[in-house]
C-alpha cells in the first residue's frame, strides 16, 4: 500500500531542479480525498529562496482542495537518513495528525518510519489559534 507512495517520491525525485546541492530530493504525501500529491525540491540561484519536496508536495496537496494527509514519503540518495528539515516538520504538521506515519527513504524503499510527533514533539498548530 505504501508502495505507490514511494513509487510517486521516486518519479518526483527525478524532477528536482537542485544545481546548487546536487541532492535531489522526492515526496510524496498521500490526502483525504484518496490522491497522492508529490513534489521535488526546486532550488534557486539565491540560495534562501529554494522549496523543499515536502513543501512542493504541500502545495499541490492544497492546491487540488485536499487540507489533510494520512502518510507521508521522503526519497533521497546517500547513506544518511533523508530526514524533513525543521521548517518542513511544521509544514506537515498543519495538515496532519500528530501519529501521522513519515516514511524516509532511499531509492530502494523505506530505510525508517516514524511519526509526526516523533519529529515534532509539542508541537504549534492550528488548534492552539483557536
Ligand atoms: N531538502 C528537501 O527538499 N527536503 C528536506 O527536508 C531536506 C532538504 C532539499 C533542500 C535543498 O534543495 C537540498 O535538499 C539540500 O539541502
Amino acid at each position: 500500500m505504501t508502495e505507490d507512495l514511494i513509487a510517486a517520491a521516486r518519479e518526483a525525485m527525478g524532477r528536482a531542479y537542485a544545481p546548487y546541492s546536487g541532492f535531489a530530493v522526492g515526496a510524496a504525501v498521500r490526502a483525504d480525498d484518496g490522491k497522492i500529491y508529490s513534489g521535488c525540491n526546486v532550488e534557486n540561484a539565491a540560495y534562501p529562496e529554494g522549496l523543499c519536496a515536502e513543501a512542493s508536495a504541500i502545495a499541490a496537496m492544497v492546491n487540488a482542495g485536499a487540507r489533510y494527509l494520512s502518510e507521508v514519503c521522503v526519497m533521497g540518495k546517500g547513506d544518511a537518513l533523508v530526514t524533513p528539515c525543521g521548517g518542513c516538520r511544521q509544514k506537515i504538521r498543519e495538515f496532519a495528525a500528530g501519529s501521522t506515519a513519515i516514511h524516509i527513504c532511499g531509492p530502494d524503499g523505506v530505510r525508517k518510519t516514524t511519526t509526526l510527533d516523533e519529529l515534532l514533539p509539542l508541537s504549534f498548530g492550528p488548534e492552539n489559534l483557536k
